[in-house]
């Protein structure tokens, strides 16, 4: 799933690599569906700030992004092209402690 790193960045090559469409796109995040990802591990090293992890591989203060993802790739669209990161993605890629600076829901 995806988790923290990808906040505010939305890099993207994810979704380059994915050969089932399972990323799904929030304002601030993409999120994996569950139910379509057949965990090929593909995206976890595209990612440039290593934002996916397998479950039984996420770190423990982002446990909460198993939910997280499970229930916003129902809700938000399928991205299946790669798009530009977001403007100030370089600038956010190293914060730690962005899931309390920006509203998931
Ligand atoms: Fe996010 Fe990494 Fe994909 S930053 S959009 S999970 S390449």
């Amino acid at each position: 799933m995806v988790a923290e790193p990808c906040i505010n960045c939305k890099y993207t090559d994810c979704v380059e690599v994915c050969p089932v469409d399972c990323f799904h796109e929030g304002p601030n995040i993409l999120v994996i569906d569950p139910e379509t990802c057949i965990d090929c591990g593909a995206c976890e090293l595209a990612c440039p700030p290593r934002a996916i992890f397998p479950e039984y591989s996420l770190p423990e203060q982002w446990k909460g992004y198993v939910e997280l993802n499970a229930t916003h790739s129902k809700r938000w669209p399928v991205l299946s092209a790669k798009k530009e990161p977001m403007p100030e993605a370089d600038r956010w890629r190293y914060q730690a402690g962005k899931s309390d600076k920006v509203d998931l829901t």
